[in-house]
């Protein structure tokens, strides 16, 4: 037999390898825990490609059905998947250690014609530039130090909540950096290691990094079309005793669905009677496409429960911003305020001073929004029904998704394919709090729509190339 070719890469396959033989164990054994290690630290992420059998098993040194087993003890494990013709991937379910968002920032030499799918934030216009100049110059009038947000700003987001049908105090809204910081302070004040947390099946991914790293067991509500079922969110928390649940009722990222008005009363009155420490994210509630306005906040309808709503102007306006805000229940007031001070002395003042001239006038921020976004999701969705007609998806009163079905359960390698097409893509499983169907992609429409014909041309190409290869699910 001719000897297989190298592998390509080989000194970093080798020194992320290093020392894999001292282990105990059969060498199959042995080979399996070290590339388990490797994608739990984060340094194979989900979707990496790992080495072909023959030549990994000659840089090792051992049999190929060495290498062989211990690829298939990690597929039966759920932390790879193999498939003829395009190799062994990284899992998208495989737990990880590094999140997501890091995972996929663009690396340098990633070419800039690359269109892509995984982020979905606001293009900055000239116009936005301007106003970010001119704004941020009123930060040089004020003291350095305003740990919980710029009174002003604090004010102005009460009245908003207040208008809105919350009645709110300045003294519960703290400014964060961006809804992360908001979700990020309140499930490393509230867990501990080893609590269960209750989230939406599939959520923001950003939400389930952030309640991994607190070391919490993540108990996945599943998201139906019409949101999350109360009967159910109740009876996994009583099963499981969450400390805290993290729900997105208005425009569900990845999923868009919203949870009706009568669902919203009857889980808005579990939270009050179980007293369930909550993070209700509004972050994309403001991104509404129907005239009709998105129904009462949980916290709006039991406003004893302990329930923390997040908001950003990330969607609305612009992600690198990096200004948010949390408004607290009086119970859980003093334990995140003291939270955002330790963690950064309160976030940068030109950034709030930006936000407190925008949302001086939030209607005019969101008609914006919306013609910009909406027509987007049309088009999208057009294109699709168009090229891709046997990709199913339900288009959304709001957000900023596409959640769609593709027909066979092959989208993590069908992401690794459609790199090769220039596109950038997000397994919809890796969104799951529990395994998903390998089956969803997450597709935003905030791309640049004069972009949007030549990234569907792409998917197209990619997927028509990735179904002639076969879609066979029989093993490398
Ligand atoms: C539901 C949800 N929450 C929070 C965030 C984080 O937003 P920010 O950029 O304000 O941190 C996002 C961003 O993708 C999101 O979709």
């Amino acid at each position: 037999m001719p000897s297989p070719a190298p592998l390509p890469d080989a000194p970093r396959w080798a020194a992320l390898l290093d020392g894999w033989r001292a282990a105990p164990g059969a060498l199959h054994e042995r080979l399996g825990e070290r590339l388990r290690a490797a994608i739990e630290r984060g340094e194979l992420p989900p979707g990496a490609r790992l080495p072909a059998e023959r030549p990994l098993a000659a840089l090792l040194g051992v049999s190929r059905a060495t290498v062989v087993t211990a690829l298939e003890d990690l597929t039966v494990g759920g932390w790879v998947t193999r498939r003829v013709g395009s190799g062994t991937h990284v899992a998208s379910t495989a737990p990880r250690a590094a999140p997501l968002l890091t995972l996929r920032t663009p690396a340098a030499g990633v070419p800039t014609a690359e269109l892509d799918f995984t982020i979905a934030v606001p293009l900055l216009t000239d116009r936005h530039r301007q106003q970010l100049r001119e704004a941020s110059l009123d930060a040089y009038r004020e003291s350095v130090y305003h740990p919980h947000g710029l009174p002003d700003l604090r004010a102005l987001l009460a009245e908003t909540y207040t208008r809105e049908g919350l009645p709110t105090r300045p003294e519960q809204v703290i400014v964060t950096s961006g809804a992360q910081q908001a979700i990020a302070l309140s499930a490393a004040t509230l867990l501990r290691r080893g609590d269960a947390a209750l989230l939406e099946t599939p959520t923001y991914f950003g939400a389930i990094d952030v309640v991994r790293a607190a070391g919490a067991k993540l108990i996945g509500v599943p998201v139906t079309p019409g949101g999350v079922n109360p009967d159910t969110f109740a009876a996994l928390a009583r099963t499981h005793g969450p400390r805290l649940a993290f729900l997105t009722p208005t425009y569900q990222n990845p999923t868009g669905t919203v949870l009706p008005a009568g669902a919203r009363q009857r889980l808005a009155a579990f939270l009050h009677d179980a007293q369930l420490p909550t993070l209700e994210d509004d972050t994309l509630l403001d991104l509404g496409f129907t005239p009709a306005p998105a129904p009462p906040r949980l916290s709006a309808l039991a406003p004893g429960a302990p329930v923390i709503n997040v908001g950003s102007l990330s969607k609305l306006y612009w992600a690198g911003l990096r200004v948010g805000w949390m408004r607290l229940p009086p119970s859980l007031a003093a334990a995140l305020a003291q939270a955002k001070t330790l963690a950064d002395f309160g976030g940068s003042l030109p950034a709030q001073h930006t936000a407190l001239h925008l949302l001086a006038d939030l209607p005019g921020l969101i008609r914006d929004r919306r013609e910009h976004v909406r027509p987007a999701r049309d088009l999208l969705a057009q294109l699709l029904r168009t090229h891709l007609p046997d990709w199913t998806f339900t288009v959304p009163d709001g957000g900023q998704f596409l959640w769609v079905q593709l027909p066979r359960p092959h989208a993590s390698a069908f992401t690794q394919h459609a790199a090769r097409h220039g596109l950038r893509l997000f397994p919809g499983a890796s969104m799951g709090v529990t395994p998903l169907a390998d089956q969803y992609l997450r597709l935003p429409f905030t791309l640049d729509p004069a972009q949007l014909p030549e990234a569907v041309r792409r998917l197209q190409a990619a997927w028509t190339e990735f179904t002639a290869r076969g879609g066979s699910e029989r093993l490398a």
